[in-house]
This record gives structure tokens, C-alpha cells and sequence, in this order.
């Protein structure tokens, strides 16, 4: 999966051309002492350098608005890539319309639709300067960066150059992992994707922002096992009359709009709201990363940047594979040839 690694990039040349693109001065600052991780063929750190040179800007400075309005799509948007990237690779297939479709899969509870709509917002404004030549795949990468940087988060680059997918797949989302999972179960499903304990440990660091509604953690209310604090306990009682309510909870109760450690020290305190958040603290294969990173946010922001760019790289769709979709809810018409496409598209039933 991660063959063809060509990551001979070194650091001073990712800060440069970083820094060209970036949403920050800082960034060479924030950036990582430790070698970017490798890239699959077919992407690049500097992919859309010449057909698209604003890119990295346009969506910034979008999603600045966007965030100011309303900060709960920074986590949405962070969600859509991690569910889009682990069914069936970053593919875009998330954003597909269909009936059934994807992203109305159980697995899928909660996404966002106003964070959809956001990607497809930016790829609008994306087209309109540059044509049709960046990827919905990569849009939903690059704003998944944005917001995690935008909320106070790491600031990295990510390699562009992935194809969107003319597919979706209902049956992948039995894959993504759910939140009854205890530790076992997850560092299983990760391995099978090539991810190690460290790299579950930091994503699940993603839980640092955000919601979860009633049915996702109300197993977890009165839990011994793992164990759960006792105010936060009381107040999912009263926020959770039934599983079936549809109201939410914080996913980090010290600070839940913001990206920092404090995800894992409240592991420490049981404060997790899934089961599969706080088991990391109950477990002996990762107590140990969960107390690294509750004290060390650098290390956190290290190695959760690496992940991140490594999730982004699954099963990705490069150079003549795949399409650049021209709405990113529809495939292209196959065998479009000219700039026409930008008015058409098909119903995806047609071609499954
Ligand atoms: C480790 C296994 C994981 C499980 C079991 C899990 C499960 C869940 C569940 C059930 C929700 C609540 C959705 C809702 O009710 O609206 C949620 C929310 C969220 N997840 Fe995960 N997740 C996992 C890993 C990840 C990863 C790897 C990321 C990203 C890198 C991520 C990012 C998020 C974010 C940001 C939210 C909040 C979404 C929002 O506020 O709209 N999760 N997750
Ligand atoms: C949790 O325990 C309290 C006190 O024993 C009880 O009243 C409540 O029904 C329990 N709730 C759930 C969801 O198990």
C-alpha cells in the first residue's frame, strides 16, 4: 500500500515550499523535526504548483469564514476525511449521492451535511480559478488539514495529486471501527490497514473536538468497565433521557472546540465518552502512549500529523486513474471529453 516510496523530500525543502503555500509564517516553526513521512507515486508535496498555485489559499481562507460562523465543521470536516479515506481509500466516495449511498451508512452517523456542502462549496471556488484540475479527494484532504491547524492544532503539509472514485462502497463502512470497540479490536483493525499503536493512539486524538450523539455512547453510561467518571456520568444521564435522543455530548469536556492533548488527559481522569477512548488508558499496550502524549503535546501534534498524512495516502487513486469529478456529489459522464462537463454529471445508480 505504502509502496513506491519516494519520500526523499528533507525538511528545509518542505518548509520552502511550505511556506509559499501556507496558511502561516510560523509553520517552519510548528512543523516537525523529524522527516515528513514517505509519499505514494503518483502524489507530491507540490502537485497542483503550477495548475492550481493558489489552491492552499483559497481553501484557508474559506474555511476561516466558514469556521468563524460555525466552528463545529472543523470537526465535521476532520470526520469526513477520516470516513472517507478508511472505506475503499480517499476516493471522495463519501460525497457521492445515491440511494443507498455511502455516507447514510449507520457507520456514517452524525456526518455533517453542512460540512458536505462545504467541500463542495471550496471546489466551486477552487474551479472557478483553476479550472477543473484539483480533486474533491483532495479537497476533503486539504480541509481536514485546515481545520485541525485552524483550531489551534498542528500546521503540515499534506501530499496532493489523488483522483476522485466513480464508486462508493456500502459494505467498507462495516470497516470503520465503532465506539464499543475495546482496544484489542481497534489495534486490530489499524493493523490491518498498516497502522501501529502509536498511530491509533494520535488519531483517536481527533476526539480533542467535536459531538457524539446519544446512541454512539450511551452504553457507556454507569461503565465499569472501562470506568467512568462520575460527574461526567451524571451529566450524560441527564443529556441522554434515551439512546434514541438526539441530543449530544462534547467529545472533550476541558476544551471542546479546541485541538490540543487535553483529549487524553481526561482518559486519565475516565472522562473518554466512548468506550474505545478510554480503554486506550485501561490498556497496557497504550496506557503509556496516552500518558506520553497527555504530557507532551508536541509529541501529540508529531505523531498525530504523521498519521493523518499517512490515513491520507490509503488505497488512493492516481495519475489516469479515477476522474476530477465536476460536482463532487456526482461522477462524471464516462467519456466526457471537453470543458462541457462541467454541466453534467450522472446518477450513480446508472452505473452500478
Ligand atoms: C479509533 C476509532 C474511532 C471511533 C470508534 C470513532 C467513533 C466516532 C463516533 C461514534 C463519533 C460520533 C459521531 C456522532 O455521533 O455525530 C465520532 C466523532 C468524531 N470523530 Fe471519530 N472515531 C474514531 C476515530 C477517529 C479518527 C481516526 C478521526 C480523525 C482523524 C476521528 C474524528 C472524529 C471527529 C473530529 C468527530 C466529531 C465529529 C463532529 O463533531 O461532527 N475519529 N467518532
Ligand atoms: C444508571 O444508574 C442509575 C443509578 O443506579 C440508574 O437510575 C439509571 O437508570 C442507570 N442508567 C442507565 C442508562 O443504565
Amino acid at each position: 500500500m505504502m509502496a513506491g516510496v519516494s519520500g526523499s523530500s528533507t525538511t528545509p525543502l518542505l518548509c520552502s515550499l511550505f511556506f509559499i503555500s501556507s496558511l502561516l509564517f510560523a509553520s517552519c516553526t510548528h512543523a516537525s523535526s523529524q522527516a515528513p513521512p514517505p509519499i505514494v507515486d503518483g502524489l507530491s508535496w507540490d502537485f497542483y504548483r503550477t495548475s492550481c498555485p493558489m489552491l492552499e489559499g483559497i481553501v484557508s481562507k474559506h474555511l476561516q469564514k466558514v469556521f468563524k460562523k460555525d466552528n463545529g465543521q472543523a470537526p465535521a470536516l476532520l470526520r469526513i476525511f477520516f470516513h472517507d479515506c478508511f472505506v475503499q481509500g480517499c476516493d471522495g466516495s463519501i460525497l457521492l449521492d445515491g440511494s443507498p449511498n455511502e455516507k447514510d451508512q449507520p457507520a456514517n452517523i452524525g456526518i455533517r451535511p453542512e460540512a458536505l456542502q462545504t467541500i463542495e462549496n471550496l471546489r466551486s471556488l477552487v474551479h472557478k480559478q483553476c479550472g477543473r484540475v484539483v480533486s474533491c479527494a483532495d479537497l476533503v484532504v486539504l480541509a481536514a488539514r485546515d481545520a485541525v491547524s485552524l483550531s489551534g492544532g498542528p500546521i503540515f503539509p499534506v501530499p496532493l495529486g489523488r483522483k476522485d472514485g466513480l464508486t462508493f462502497s456500502i459494505d467498507g463502512t462495516g470497516n470503520l471501527p465503532g465506539p464499543s470497540s475495546r482496544t484489542g479490536q481497534l489495534l486490530d483493525r489499524f493493523a490491518g490497514r498498516n497502522f501501529d499503536a502509536t498511530d491509533v493512539v494520535a488519531l483517536s486524538g481527533a476526539h480533542t473536538f467535536g459531538r457524539a450523539h446519544c446512541a454512539t455512547f450511551f452504553s457507556r453510561i454507569n461503565q465499569t468497565d472501562p470506568p467512568i467518571d462520575p460527574t461526567l456520568n451524571n451529566n450524560l444521564i441527564k443529556t441522554c433521557p434515551s439512546s434514541q435522543s438526539p441530543n449530544t455530548a462534547v467529545l472533550d469536556v476541558r476544551t471542546p472546540n479546541v485541538f490540543d492533548n487535553k483529549y487524553y488527559v481526561n482518559l486519565a481522569n475516565r472522562q473518554g465518552l466512548f468506550t474505545s477512548d478510554q480503554d486506550l488508558f485501561g490498556d497496557a499496550r497504550t496506557k503509556g502512549i496516552v500518558n506520553s502524549f497527555a504530557e507532551n503535546q508536541k509529541l501529540f501534534f508529531e505523531k498525530f500529523s504523521n498519521a493523518v498524512v499517512k490515513l491520507s495516502q490509503l488505497d488512493v487513486l492516481t495519475g489516469k486513474q479515477g476522474q476530477i469529478r465536476a460536482k463532487c456529489s456526482v461522477p462524471n459522464k464516462k467519456k466526457v471529453v471537453t470543458s462541457v462537463v462541467e454541466e453534467e454529471g450522472v446518477d450513480l445508480s446508472a452505473q452500478m
